[in-house]
Parts: structure tokens; sequence; C-alpha cells
């Protein structure tokens, strides 16, 4: 998710927006005006974007990147939207979605997968198993596609992504393209600051040769625990970074804070670092359900809670 520092022509409309994009790209690519961002983010809240475009290829991509740097257009990238919150104003420019096919591609090579920006982490993880190749199985969970766990070097159950990340395929906002060594790439907790100046296109992953069966059992294991403790309403994941000290679903139970509310978002009672949403909810809500928290962990505990989630887009004009 990249958002760039730029003034938008305060004269274009989306639909004018809209129209300029979609004539420097072909049929295949697909390009909408006023999408409603709460279809495409886990939280299920948030406005609309001015400009939705899915490339239908890399030449696309690369178009559409250029053409956005030209007219001088803010650009998002985004993946499955399960770790953002899109604020109740929307996004003004264009968000660009890598969900067409040509993003998608999954190949084995011997004990390593190539596969797309768009591919989901759960169908990564499975062909891993169907090969018999262990490491990714904690990827099996998490409700993003490829490219949004390498920009977020998302994690769970003591993995991260860049542990099995070879090399990754980006292009930076000029459309050229260049393969990284995932060692070169400079990835910390949840985060990958080389992501946000370039938009990962493919990725290898290195697995290691196992037993099926062994490979199976792990990722089973791992739902288990993640049911157990997480819940299945509509949210965004942990909304935290753990501070070094406690974890922040534990501060927030230690705290008593389970079960606050406000309007349609809540802190879920199964664990203290979600916020759920009802089909109610606004940003606004979940934007001041988060102020509360962190308000209270600061006050109580002398912490600073960051988000994990990333927070982008316009307040509501209306009050
Ligand atoms: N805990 C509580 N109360 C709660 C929640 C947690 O006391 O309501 C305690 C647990 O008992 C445990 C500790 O806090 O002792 C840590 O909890 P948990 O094992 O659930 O892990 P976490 O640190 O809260 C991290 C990742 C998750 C990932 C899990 C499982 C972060 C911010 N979160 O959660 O990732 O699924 O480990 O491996 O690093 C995400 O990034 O969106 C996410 C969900």
């Amino acid at each position: 998710m990249t958002p760039v520092e730029a003034p938008i022509p305060c004269t274009s409309s989306p639909k004018a927006m809209a129209e300029t994009v979609r004539s420097c790209l072909s049929p295949a690519s697909v390009v909408r005006e006023n999408e409603p961002m709460a279809r495409k983010t886990t939280l299920r809240v948030g406005g609309s974007a001015d400009v939705w475009v899915e490339p239908a290829s890399e030449k696309d991509l690369s178009a559409v990147l250029a053409r956005t740097r030209d007219l001088g257009l803010p650009v998002v990238v985004i993946g499955r939207g399960s770790n953002l919150l899109v604020r109740d104003g929307g996004i003004r420019g264009v968000v660009i979605s890598l969900g067409q096919p040509h993003f998608s591609g999954l190949r084995v090579e011997g004990d390593r997968l190539r596969c797309g920006a768009g591919v989901r982490l759960k169908t990564l993880a499975q062909e891993a198993r169907k090969h018999g190749l262990a490491r990714l199985e904690f990827l099996e969970g998490i409700p993003g596609t490829v490219g949004g766990a390498l920009r977020m070097n998302a994690g769970a159950h003591g993995g991260t992504t860049f542990d099995v990340v070879v090399s990754v395929r980006v292009m930076d906002f000029g459309g050229n393209v260049r393969e990284m060594a995932g060692t070169n790439m400079q990835a910390r907790y949840r985060s990958c600051p080389m992501l946000r100046e370039n938009v990962a296109i493919e990725a290898l992953f290195q697995g290691l040769p196992d037993d099926k069966a062994c490979v199976d059992g792990r990722m089973k294991e791992f739902n288990r625990r993640r049911w157990a403790s997480q819940p299945a309403a509509p949210s965004a994941g942990c909304m935290f970074k753990n501070p070094e000290a406690t974890p922040a679903g534990q501060l927030v139970d230690e705290l008593g804070l389970k079960g606050t509310r406000v309007g349609g978002a809540v802190v879920s009672q199964e664990h203290g670092n979600f916020i759920v949403t009802d089909g109610q909810a606004t940003s606004a809500d979940v934007l001041a359900l988060i102020g509360q928290i962190k308000a209270e962990v600061h006050q109580r505990r002398g912490i600073e809670l960051e988000t994990e989630v990333e927070v982008i887009g316009e307040e509501s004009a209306s009050p």
C-alpha cells in the first residue's frame, strides 16, 4: 500500500480520472470509478476509491503507474485488504489491485515455489503441503495475498514471510522491473519499507522437503490454535503491533477493555488485539475505538500502542 504524496488535479472527477486511466490500458484491464472499499477490506468499512484498477498484465500495471505519475494522481496498491482501514471519506486517486489471473500464477520449482503477488497465502501454503514442502505452514491461516504479506512482512506462529522468501520481482513507480534478493529488502517486524516505493509482482519462496503428513499435521495444529484464540467476525487481524514488554492483546485484556464498543465496532471477546465490526460500523467507529484503547493503555500502563493496520483515505465530509 503506497500512498504517493502529490496534488490531485482539482478539476478531475472520478469519471474523468477513470477515463484517462482506461485510455492507456488494454481492454482486459478492469477500471471502475467510485468503488466502495468496504467491499474490498476485511473490516468491511470505509468510503469509496475514486478509481479502482485491476491491470491485466505487467505492461498494463506499468502503464497505469506511468499515467498516474504523469497526472500527479495518488496511487495505493492493495492486496486482499486484510490489514487496511479506509477512512469514511474514501480514497482520492487510484487504487490498484493485482487481482487478475496474470498475477495469480503459481509454479513449483523443486523445493521452491514461484508465485504471483495476487496468490492467496492459503493457496500457497496448500500447494507447498501438496508437494511435501515444509516451512510455509504458518501462512495458511493468514487472510491475505502474497503481495500484502510481503509488504507487511506478515507473520504467525513464530514465522514471518521474509523467513521463507528467496527473491521478489518488483516494479518501481517508473514501471522498471527488477528481481531483488529477499535478504536485501530490509524486512522487519510487520514492515518492508522497500515495498513502499516498489510494487511486488512475484516472489520465490523456499520450502524444505518433508513428509506430507507432517506438513499437514503442523498446518492443522496452527489452524486449531488460531480458531481457539481469534474471532471469525469481520476484522483486520491484529490491530496493534506488539510492544516489546507485553503483547497488545494481553494488555487490552488485562485492562478489561474486551467488549468495549463504539457504534458498530467492538473489541473482540476472543482476542484483545482484534476489533470486530457489525454491518453498521463506520471507519469513524473503529478509529474512535482505536483512540480509546491507545489512551487507556498509555494512561494506565505508560505504553504507546502503534497500529499494525494501515489507515488510509480521507475523513468523511459529514460529521
Ligand atoms: N493474550 C491474552 N489475552 C488476549 C489475547 C492474547 O492474554 O485477549 C495473551 C496470550 O495468552 C499470549 C499472548 O497474549 O500469552 C500472545 O497472544 P497470541 O499467542 O494470540 O499472539 P499475538 O502476539 O496476540 C501474534 C500475531 C498474530 C498471529 C498470532 C499467532 C502480532 C501483532 N500478532 O498475535 O498476527 O496470528 O501471533 O501466531 O504480531 C496479525 O498480524 O494480524 C495477526 C493476527
